[in-house]
């Protein structure tokens, strides 16, 4: 035995025998090996020992940059981070919310979306166009550049915005990544859906089609996003713009409403003629006649979208006979006649469907599309009717917009009738 050995085995036995208890344990075994065979299990204990150091040695630098990453964003993502020089004075803006939102300069945005190139163009609605990116660091994004003019927004109010509307985070509310500010130019920039909008199926842009159970999961998703907008987030939203080109979808058709808080940058006159000018077809009748803007705005829209989901179509089509081209009007006709089931899109038919859940949603929908906002549930009761299926006891009104169709339709035939006298 060599003299490390020896005297690694005196302190060994020493041990033993100050400790009685553990001395019956270890003896025995000892005993039984001899002395080289003990001194070999400790020299595998000892082995075993600094195998196990190196491996923790190894995981911990592999976890670690993950948690840099967290205290200290690497040199990238820090470029992007950082406000320029100009905007330095605006850091106050982003202190304690770097996290949730970013600055990104205009060469960051033009070299993502390669230099807002026609191939990356997704489309324009009332607020400006938006372009797909793709960021050094691989993620997607949509670069929407608002059209502002100069004096509505200043540097300071916008971004306050920005921050306001990127504290408020829920899993089916599309994320705002951050945003540029180049001279007058105000952009922002959000997560990018690869499925795009729900627009795009409804209208048949895209070939792709929805089984009952992805569209309930639709339905569903965007009825949780805004209960979280009206009644659960810190501020509270009226979006004022449910459409379905305002529901994009991700790669596994998980829902998320676009545009949200978007209202927030644009003086109220603008956005009323911009919003009710361009979807008409959502707009509740109190908004469009008054100007009343509540939340059951959205759920009037809502209610629209449902019925679009359900029956693949836009909610006006002039292509179709009249008593069929207003969605709500026509939902209200066969539900008169207690014929709903005509209202399912046919291809749905074809793949199958639990009838009972689709009539419940479609009278869902026939509540949030009454004339009166106060009829109309709130949105945390949408989601239980929809989620639990409890049992309707609400009979829906019949909305005004019929009989005024209905006057319309009289007067002008008395007028054709006069003038052919
Ligand atoms: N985050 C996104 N990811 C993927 N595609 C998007 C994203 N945001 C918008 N788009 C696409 O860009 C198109 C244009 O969007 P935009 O919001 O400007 O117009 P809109 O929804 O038709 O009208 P509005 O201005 O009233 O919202 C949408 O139809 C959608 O397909
Ligand atoms: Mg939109």
């Amino acid at each position: 035995m060599t003299l490390i050995n020896q005297r690694i085995h005196s302190e060994f036995c020493n041990c033993a025998v100050e400790h009685p208890s553990l001395s019956q344990v270890i003896q025995v075994p000892m005993s039984m090996l001899g002395s080289s065979g003990a001194v070999t299990v400790l020299v595998v204990v000892i082995i075993l020992l600094i195998l196990l150091l190196i491996l923790v040695f190894i995981c911990r630098k592999r976890i670690k940059p993950a948690f840099q990453t967290k205290a200290k964003p690497p040199i990238e993502v820090m470029e992007i981070i950082a406000p320029s020089k100009k905007q330095q004075g605006s850091m106050d803006f982003f202190s304690g919310s770097v996290q949730e939102m970013s600055h990104f300069d205009s060469q960051t945005l033009k070299k993502a979306t390669m230099n807002f190139h026609p191939d990356n163009f997704l489309g324009s609605g009332g607020y400006g166009p938006v372009y797909r990116g793709k960021l050094s660091d691989g993620r997607l994004i949509a670069v929407k550049t608002l059209n502002l003019n100069k004096a509505q927004q200043g540097e300071k109010q916008f971004l306050s915005e920005v921050r306001l509307i990127t504290s408020i985070q829920h899993k089916n509310l599309v994320r705002l990544l951050g945003c540029c500010i180049d001279g007058p130019q105000r952009t922002l920039v959000y997560e990018y859906m690869k499925n795009r909008s729900l627009d795009l199926i409804i209208n048949g842009h895209s070939d792709q089609f929805l089984d009952w159970s992805t569209r309930f999961q639709i339905i569903l998703g965007i009825a949780r996003g805004l209960q979280y907008l009206h009644e659960d987030s810190h501020m509270r939203i009226v979006h004022r713009d449910i459409k379905a080109s305002n529901i994009l979808l991700d790669d596994k058709f998980h829902p998320k409403i676009g545009d949200f808080g978007l209202a927030r940058f644009f003086p109220e006159d603008d956005c009323l003629s911009t919003q009710i000018a361009g979807t008409l077809g959502y707009t509740a009748p109190e908004y469009a006649t008054k100007g009343e803007l509540s939340e059951k705005v959205d759920i009037y829209s809502f209610g629209v979208l449902l019925l679009e989901i359900i029956s693949c179509r836009m909610n006006t089509d002039f292509t179709l006979p009249s008593g069929m081209q207003y969605l709500p009007e026509y939902a209200w006709k066969l539900y008169e006649k207690s014929m709903l089931t005509d209202l399912i899109d046919p291809k749905l038919r074809e793949h199958g469907f639990v009838e009972k859940d689709v009539m419940q949603a479609i009278h869902v929908a026939l509540l949030c599309i009454q004339s009166s906002p106060n009829l109309r549930p709130p949105m945390s009761e949408i989601v239980a009717l929809l989620t639990f299926k409890i049992e309707m006891v609400r009979t829906p009104m019949r909305p005004i917009f019929l009989d005024l169709r209905h006057k319309v339709a009289v007067a002008d035939k008395d007028k054709d009738d006069d003038y052919e006298n």
